[in-house]
């Protein structure tokens, strides 16, 4: 479990149902913009029949091991899935459902190559057991050990001259709590999407008590513009659930990626962008409320921009749909009914595969279940 998905499946516990409802007994009097509303039409409902079919589960084709998240992002013309907690199989096992009970080691996040096959991914940064490898290493001068979790969303290239990416994390001290969210410099080394330098004086920027966790619920490379945007959820010292469950946004132009000072943060459409994170959290500066952990895509046949999600505690797959990142975001559109595996399973993270199909005719997504990786396709009316 990632540090996000972990958060908002407790609070969501307590808002399964009438969300509308319970947010309003605890809103504020006096605060009448809640600019994380659902308004206008979701195209999808709107303009589109679609069909579902569930693919199956993904694998990798050279490792074995539990895993969850997979965000998805491009790289140097190809697209790559950043996992969270990933579970290594037992020594020989090949298919993760022929694994023997029991702790075999594990890793806090790690990347495959995807491939044409929406259920199959390689593994990269296997070790001479065949495996993987942790993906953002911890640095213990900054006092940070093997348990400590780094909650990464997908892979942005900012510059595709040099093949240079960026990875937004949360840094979860595990024992000590999280720290703050930061950004990591990613390049090719032999090939593999590598982290080589991880910004700020101690690995990050935005210190998760005071200011937003940027890049924790998502993290986007428009195609259509010169920016990435970075969603991320309301600081650790806000402990109402309700307020606790905004989401905020900033973005940068992807050239100026590791550099905090050209970084705007979004304060409301009332407000607009501004060079400072905001100062007060509330349903106004934020975009969205309890969203989880999901990705953004642009999706050419809809002509709008889709987020990818699962409801908490619903097992609902479920697309909004926007004219602009900034929002206004619309209603969910439920797609698929996922079914949890195992009786404690959870459902979360929706996550696109915007390059097996750039027509965005049909959107190929996946998801985490019980940390397994499932897949699904939703195919559009013309
Ligand atoms: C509660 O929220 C609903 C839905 O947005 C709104 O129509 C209604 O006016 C709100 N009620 C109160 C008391 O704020
Ligand atoms: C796994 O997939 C990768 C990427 O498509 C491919 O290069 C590799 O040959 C495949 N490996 C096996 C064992 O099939
Ligand atoms: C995090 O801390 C808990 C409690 O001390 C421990 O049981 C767990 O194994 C730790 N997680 C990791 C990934 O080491
Ligand atoms: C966040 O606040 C808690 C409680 O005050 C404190 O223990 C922790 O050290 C703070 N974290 C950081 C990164 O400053
Ligand atoms: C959280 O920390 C910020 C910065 O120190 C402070 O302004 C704010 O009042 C705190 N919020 C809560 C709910 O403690």
């Amino acid at each position: 479990m990632q540090a996000a998905a972990t958060a908002l499946l407790v609070l969501s516990q307590v808002a399964a149902t009438s969300c509308i409802g319970l947010r309003n007994l605890t809103s504020s009097p006096q605060e009448t913009i809640d600019n994380t509303r659902p308004v206008g039409n979701n195209i999808i409902s709107h303009d589109h029949t679609f069909t579902t079919e569930f693919l199956g589960l993904q694998l990798a084709n050279n490792s074995a091991s539990h895993r969850d998240l997979g965000f998805t992002g491009q790289l140097g013309g190809q697209w790559y899935a950043v996992y969270g907690d990933v579970l290594w199989c037992a020594p020989g096992v090949k298919d993760p459902a022929q694994d023997p009970p029991g702790f075999h080691g594990m890793v806090r996040d790690a990347i495959s190559l995807c491939t044409d096959n929406p259920l199959v991914v390689h593994d990269l940064h296997l070790d001479s057991e065949g495996r993987q490898q942790q993906f953002v290493p911890y640095n213990e001068e900054w006092g940070e050990a093997a348990d400590f979790g780094f909650g990464g969303t997908s892979l942005v290239e900012v510059d595709g001259e040099t093949n240079t990416g960026a990875l937004f994390y949360l840094i979860n001290g595990n024992k000590t709590g999280y720290r703050g969210a930061g950004i990591a410099k990613v390049q090719l080394v032999d090939g593999a999407p590598t982290v080589t330098h991880r910004s700020g004086d101690r690995g990050y920027w935005w210190d998760a008590n005071t200011t937003a966790r940027y890049g924790d619920i998502a993290a986007f490379r428009d195609p259509r513009s010169d920016y990435v945007y970075a969603w991320g959820g309301a600081p650790m010292n806000i402990t109402d659930w309700v307020q606790a469950a905004y989401v905020y946004q900033c973005r940068v132009k992807a050239a100026d990626a590791f550099d905090i000072t050209r970084y705007e943060y979004w304060w409301g459409r009332q407000m607009g962008w501004k060079s400072e994170p905001p100062a007060t959290f509330t349903a106004e500066t934020a975009v969205m409320w309890m969203s989880g952990q999901g990705q953004v895509v642009w999706n050419q046949h809809l002509g709008c921009y889709v987020f990818v999600r699962l409801g908490p505690m619903t097992n609902e797959v479920l697309l909004r749909t926007a004219p602009q990142h900034e929002g206004p975001w619309s209603d969910d559109v439920k797609v698929f009914n996922a079914t949890p595996i195992g009786q404690d399973g959870m459902t979360y993270a929706g996550v696109a595969h915007p390059y097996l199909d750039p027509s965005g005719r049909s959107m190929v997504i996946s998801y985490t279940n019980n940390n397994n990786i499932e897949v699904i396709r939703v195919t559009f009316d013309e």
